[in-house]
């Protein structure tokens, strides 16, 4: 079974890859000289929701870092040498964080029994959550509740991500970058701005509203 599987998913990428080449002459031998993408994405590992193809981009025009429920840890070694990378040698512009309603992250934090791990590495949702548990209260139902503590996660990691030496640095040489806090809606394939995007490294130890 497990074999079978694996040999339809290298068929199938046979077939992608004929396809592209098709399309394109030449595509994959430019791209492997190198990447250039403007956007370094920070989104959930869920499988509804892959960077390129919500976005509409191509192979070569975004760098990925993907986790449970797209938590921005401060001390992430996975992320912050993705960023380091993204912002210093690939010279990104753009940085993303981008969640997504109905996330099983953010819905495992206000569940009462335990994850196992995954208990430890939603922590950070798991405070916000008591941070703005009066807020949170005054929507009507448990689903927008849930939707808000979302969109507050990805508010959140855009201020971590900005807060990071790596980006710090960046905007004390000058260098232009924007941080943006999306929100994908799994229900209508459509992201939305939060609004909260940070280009400068002031206003940032307001709390997130
Ligand atoms: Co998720």
């Amino acid at each position: 079974m497990g074999q079978r599987m694996l040999s339809e998913l290298l068929q199938r990428n046979k077939e992608w890859s004929q396809r592209r080449q098709a399309d394109e002459p030449g595509y994959f031998a430019r791209l492997a000289t190198r990447q250039r993408p403007e956007f370094f994405w920070i989104g959930c590992s869920d499988s509804r929701v892959p960077a390129n193809v919500v976005a509409g981009l191509d192979p070569g025009e975004v760098f990925v870092h993907r986790n449970v429920a797209n938590v921005v840890h401060s001390a992430d070694m996975n992320l912050l040498s993705s960023l380091e990378f993204a912002v210093e040698t690939l010279a990104v512009s753009e940085i993303i964080v981008c969640g997504h309603y109905g996330c099983g992250g953010v819905r495992a934090v206000t569940e009462d029994l335990p994850h196992g791990l995954s208990d430890h590495w939603l922590e950070p949702i798991r405070r916000l959550a008591r941070s703005y548990a009066l807020d949170l209260a005054t929507l009507v139902d448990h689903e927008s509740r849930l939707n808000r503590l979302a969109e507050l996660n990805v508010v959140e990691g855009v201020r971590r991500v900005a807060e990071t030496p790596i980006v710090q640095k960046a905007w004390t040489r000058g260098i232009s970058l924007s941080v943006h806090g999306l929100i994908y809606g799994l229900k209508d394939g459509l992201l939305r701005d939060l609004g909260c995007t940070v280009s400068t490294p002031t206003l940032l130890t307001e709390a997130p509203r």
